[in-house]
């Protein structure tokens, strides 16, 4: 099992760019309910089975499209997933080294395979939810994300480009189960 901080293969996609947008809900969670279900509250302190039905969550990723951009459920906060194209992933590490970078970070840094790009999609300037996610939605001249609270921007690799945000967008803890199946949390 792959972690983040293991990395990383390179699987960079071959398909033409389209930004259609869709929202999926997440799945294979109910073996995690269920085993939580299953062990008597002997210890009042241990979280209940719906913290930990979502405390973990699995997304199969076989149906997003090059280009495409979903949105699921974690903690009850967005995840941004978004399966890149090879013009996407260009533009990303294009500004690796920009000397302008808030919070520098490489592109390579913030993904376990080059594809596709898992943030949290939580502004990190006061929690607000960058547009970006769906069709129409401004994305900003880095082609990112922009948040419509304070005028944020973050680039194609999430990274902060103009404040007020202090950083860039969160990277969640998850690992690839297999190629188009993740486990985050
Ligand atoms: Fe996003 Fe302020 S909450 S810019």
């Amino acid at each position: 099992m792959e972690t983040f901080a293991e990395k990383k293969t390179n699987l960079d996609p071959a398909g033409i760019r389209r930004r259609d947008f869709i929202h999926i809900a997440p799945v294979s969670f109910a073996a995690v309910g269920l085993a939580a279900s299953a062990i008597p509250l002997v210890d009042s302190m241990n979280p209940s089975a719906d913290v930990l039905a979502v405390a973990v969550i699995e997304v199969d990723l076989s149906s997003i499209e090059p280009g495409q951009r979903i949105t699921v459920s974690w903690r009850n906060q967005p995840i941004f997933i978004v399966r890149r194209t090879a013009n996407d992933i260009t533009r990303a590490r294009a500004d690796d080294a920009n000397p302008a970078l808030i919070d520098p970070a490489s592109d390579s840094s913030r993904v376990l395979q080059t594809e596709w790009l898992i943030m949290i999609g939580v502004c990190t300037h006061l929690g607000c939810i960058p547009l970006g996610q769906k069709e129409g939605d401004m994305q900003g001249k880095y082609g990112g994300w922009f948040c419509p609270c304070h005028g944020s921007l973050y680039d194609a690799s999430g990274r902060v480009r103009r404040g007020p945000a202090p950083r860039n967008l969160d990277i969640p803890p998850y690992v690839f189960l297999s190629g188009t199946q993740i486990r985050i949390g």
